[in-house]
């Protein structure tokens, strides 16, 4: 049987740099925080049991990890990395098998090189440390290494000018049986420049032991952490770089890519087409031949195929199109199922509403939902024929088939196949205007 995993996720820090009233790592990246980002890496490498170590002043952390599922622990003060893993022991009491740590504030280490970290273990390794080759190497910790084996990692602020020329740098993430790491960490001091309890001591200690050591390596974009907005916007960057390269390799036509962007869920099918300055929030997805015209905001959204959007629509979350329908300039829809065919084109806004197969919903076509305290609902039959400027006050049922004159406030159910006027009878009073214009040109005249 597979060695059960967990993965150790810290989140104690305290970000000053991103100048933020909320904690660093519940910022968005692509649409979701870097915290759940994360929380799905653990995931979908299989790890059973996932603990978020947070500090007291991280309050909204430990919410956001507690929604996601996560267990908590506490680690007050915040005295180094290896005090924070440490923290976690007493949520892993009982758990026996390999586990990760990982930091929350770096977002994108794949599922592909978190499996490599935990096989390398899996294959013999005791403790596995994922390195890289930053640009700079800066204040990063230094892989030691010797014939292939790490023999330790030294911190930049304690480091010879020797080390310092190592170019292999600790990303953080470290895995290790839960029994060394935490045997380890029970002897690691805080003798060091900054007098913290380093995580990155456990390989020398775990080297004494007998154990062996191994760094693999991941691209420096993997590993890329966030401390500031700056880097919150380079990573967002190198995010949206990453999904319109792997939309166009699909199949979807991206009209100009750099315009485009994504969340970490969107899915768009092959020989769709996205057209310039298109921003997808979260749950969108659109199927083959699709055609979303520029501008427009799309969130949590079913498109069908062949449906064509916009230009300059806005699709809140719970909207359905189907298959081959039309939201056109100026339309706003929000919960509302939109049948086959049927085409909402201009100046509308449709929430709350199910609407059948091949309706026509006219310009400036408005469903008044909400009363000032409820939600209701509107129910547009197959067929039917909505009138322009009219205002559909629900809840309301439209029957198949059924014609709205134009300009109507419709406040009545409206049986299938009948025509609805709802407006003032208009009044025709000859010749009226003539003589007021007259009379209004003479008045001016004498002043
Ligand atoms: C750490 C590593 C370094 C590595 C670098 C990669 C150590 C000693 N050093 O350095 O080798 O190159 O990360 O970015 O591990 N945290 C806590 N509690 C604490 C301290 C930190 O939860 O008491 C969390 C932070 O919120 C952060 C992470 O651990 O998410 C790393 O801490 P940080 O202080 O940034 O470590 P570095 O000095 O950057
Ligand atoms: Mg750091």
């Amino acid at each position: 049987m597979a060695t059960p995993r967990a993965a150790i996720i810290l989140a104690a820090g305290k970000s000053t740099r991103m100048k933020s009233s909320r904690s660093k790592v519940l910022h968005h990246v692509g649409g979701r925080s870097m915290l759940s980002w994360v929380a799905d890496l653990a995931r979908s490498v299989g790890a059973d049991k996932i603990v978020c170590v947070v500090g007291e002043g991280n309050a909204d952390v430990k919410a956001a990890a507690e929604e996601l599922g996560l267990d908590i622990a506490l680690q007050e003060p915040q005295l180094g990395t290896g005090h924070a893993v440490l923290a976690a022991k007493k949520a892993l009491s009982g758990f026996e098998g390999n586990m990760a740590v990982l930091y929350a504030d770096t977002p994108f280490v794949t599922k592909k090189t978190l499996n490599r970290v935990f096989r390398s273990l899996e294959r013999g390794a005791d403790v596995t440390v994922l390195g890289f080759e930053p640009d700079e190497p800066g204040f990063y910790g230094r892989l030691v290494t010797e014939d292939g084996e790490l023999t330790a990692i030294v911190e930049a602020r304690d480091a010879s000018n020797e080390i310092l020329d190592i170019r292999l740098c600790n990303s953080g993430v470290m895995a290790a049986s839960s029994k060394d790491m935490f045997s380890a960490l029970g002897r690691v001091g805080n003798k060091n420049v900054k007098g913290e309890y380093y995580l990155t001591d456990v390989v020398e200690i775990l080297r004494g032991d007998g154990k062996a050591a191994r760094a693999i390596t991941a691209d420096a974009g993997e590993v890329l952490g966030v401390n500031s907005r700056l880097d919150l916007a380079e990573a967002e960057i190198s995010f949206q770089m990453g999904m319109r390269e792997a939309m166009l390799a699909k199949g979807v036509t991206l009209r100009d890519p750099d315009t485009t962007y994504f969340c970490w869920d969107t899915s768009i099918s092959a020989d769709a087409e996205i057209g310039a300055n298109v921003v997808f929030g979260p749950g969108v997805s659109i199927a083959r031949h699709a055609v979303i015209h520029p501008f427009c905001h799309i969130e949590g959204a079913k498109i069908g195929e062949g449906a064509q959007i916009g230009p300059f629509a806005r699709l809140r979350p719970g909207t359905e199109m189907a298959a081959g329908t039309k939201a056109g300039n100026f339309v706003e829809t929000k919960k509302a199922k939109i049948g086959k065919g049927s085409k909402i084109n201009h100046l509308s806004y449709i929430g709350d509403a199910e609407i059948g197969e091949g309706a026509n919903i006219g310009a400036g076509t408005i469903t008044c939902n909400y009363d000032g305290y409820f939600k209701h609902k509107t129910v547009i039959g197959d067929g039917a024929f909505v009138g322009t400027n009219s205002s559909l006050v629900a809840p309301v049922k439209i029957g198949k088939g059924a014609y709205l004159g134009s300009g109507g406030v419709i406040t009545k159910d409206v049986p299938a196949d009948a025509l609805a006027v709802a407006r003032a009878e208009q009044v025709n009073k000859e010749g009226w205007a003539k003589r007021y214009n007259a009379a209004q040109k003479k008045r001016k005249a004498k002043k």
